[in-house]
């Protein structure tokens, strides 16, 4: 099928290359010059696993283009997605500027019997207003619009376009329906399931869906304080938790709060659409304002190591909102970092991808290109994101680098017993504090047995 792709962002770039691998013949569009100017020249926006490769095998292939020019890459196309941003609006609801931009700009170069598909996260309603917005432009025209949202996670993109849970198709007519059938349809050969529904329902989809992910993460952390104030472990709990078909094991991995391009937002979004439609979500408002708190309560523990350091100097391993991104959008990090340094705290970092996109928004921070050389001084270490190099930190040159022991694991990677044994204070999330001097007490034995004698005596 022929499709373009308005958009050459996060979602429109991997979207689009992922279609030119299942054969389409895909044109991605954006207005921004220098975008185009790099993707033709071969170099991918932003770190993807695998998106590069895949990008030039179908470029060679003929399968795949970058252009500045809309009317060329509108015209003559079965399918138009929009992928552009939906940012955060001064009010928390998603600013559909862009989005209706699109639509009034594609309007005078479509082909008749075009199917319009919004890709973009989008309140509900959307896609009958950006009809309304072509309508008024080509009257004339037999055109659809539709719903297809995305549920790609950084990092993972390409394997989740071609692995889908599932795949949402909202449509308000059958024809438009069928389109977007025929362009899945590979997928859809190995039975992943559809869901055909309307473009509200498919508008909602989306929304809903990440603000219950978003739930599970707030909910697992509210866990894990508790898990710490009894001296439990939620990765114990978590497991029990999980292992429940009707719950699930995913979403359960405590840590500093969720991040990135889209929780934040779309839980806003979520609340604020609630909110414009009478029907308040008290529960997401609560999981947004948990997860600002959440970071402070990080730094908070933090701080409380650093009381009787002189000039307390800190190294953050991890800027990225999570591994295998080089995204520091709203990252834990963006927030954890400024709280200390307002407090005279001195930060040094190491991220192995997203250094210089951390370096913008942290220009107080001083950056190394090795965890090693980061840890220099330090009088303690925060582990705030996930990379796998961290899991086989060499501990004892750690050790010898730092001018303090203490070693807070924000993501629960490390295993404790063996940090301690190199001497350190580890800390983490929602387990008890291990001091260092390298005394006998198991966290996973000796805490729980104490819990099981504090409850039967609250009983008797
Ligand atoms: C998310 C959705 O998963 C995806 O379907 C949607 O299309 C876009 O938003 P992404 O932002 O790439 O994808 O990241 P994701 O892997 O979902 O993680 C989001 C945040 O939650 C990260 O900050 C991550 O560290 C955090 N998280 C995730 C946890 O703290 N614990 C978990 O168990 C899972």
């Amino acid at each position: 099928m022929r499709v373009s792709m308005i958009g050459a962002g996060y979602v429109g770039l991997t979207t689009g290359v992922c279609l030119a691998e299942m054969g389409h013949e895909v044109i991605c569009a954006d207005i921004d010059r220098d975008r185009i100017a790099h993707l033709n020249a071969g170099s991918t926006p932003f770190m993807e696993n695998g998106l590069a490769e895949m990008m030039s095998r179908n470029v060679a292939a003929g399968r795949l283009a970058f252009t500045d020019n809309l009317p060329e890459a509108v015209a003559n196309r079965e399918i138009i997605m929009i992928a552009v941003g939906t940012p955060k609006g001064a009010a928390g609801e998603a600013d559909l500027s862009f989005v209706r931009e699109a639509a009034r700009r594609i309007a005078p170069h479509m082909s008749p019997k075009t199917v319009v598909t919004l890709k973009s996260t989008v309140v509900v309603g959307t896609a009958r207003e950006v009809r309304e917005i072509i309508a008024e432009e080509r009257g004339a025209l037999d055109f659809w619009v539709t719903s297809n949202p995305e549920f790609l996670r950084e990092g993972s993109a390409i394997h989740d376009f071609l692995h889908p849970d599932r795949i949402v198709i909202g449509a308000d007519d059958r024809d438009a329906a069928d389109r977007l059938i025929e362009l899945y349809k590979p997928l859809l050969r190995r039975d992943v399931p559809l869901v055909e529904t309307g473009t509200e329902n498919a508008e909602l989809i989306k929304y809903a869906a990440n603000a219950f992910l978003a739930l599970k993460i707030g909910f697992i952390n509210d866990v894990a304080d508790l898990c710490e104030s009894i001296e439990g472990d939620i990765q114990a709990v978590a497991r029990g938790i999980g292992l429940d078909k009707r719950i699930g094991p995913s979403f359960l991995a405590p840590g500093p709060g969720y991040g990135g391009s889209c929780f934040p937002k779309d839980t806003e979004a979520f609340v604020a659409t609630g909110r414009a439609h009478y029907a308040p979500q008290p529960l997401i408002e609560a999981v947004i304002d948990r997860n600002a708190k959440r970071r402070r309560r990080i730094a908070e523990r933090i701080l409380d190591e650093l009381q009787t350091a002189r000039r307390p100097t800190v190294t953050v391993l991890g800027v990225a909102f999570k591994a295998d991104t080089d995204d520091v959008r709203e990252s834990p990090a963006l927030y954890i970092i400024p709280y200390l340094q307002e407090k005279g705290v001195t930060v040094r970092a190491f991220d192995p991808w997203a250094a210089a996109n951390g370096a913008k928004l942290l220009p107080d921070v001083e950056w190394y290109n090795d965890p090693y050389e980061a840890a220099e001084g330090a009088h303690l270490t925060a582990i705030l994101t996930e990379w796998n190099m961290f899991r086989t930190l060499d501990l004892k040159l750690m050790a010898e680098r730092m001018r303090k022991r203490v070693l807070f694991d924000c993501r629960n990677i490390l295993d404790p017993e063996t940090v301690i044994e190199h001497g350190f204070r580890h800390l983490s999330i929602g387990r008890a504090t291990l001091p260092r001097d390298g005394f006998a007490r198991r966290a996973t034995e000796a805490a729980p047995a104490r819990n099981l004698l504090a409850t039967s005596a609250k009983r008797s």
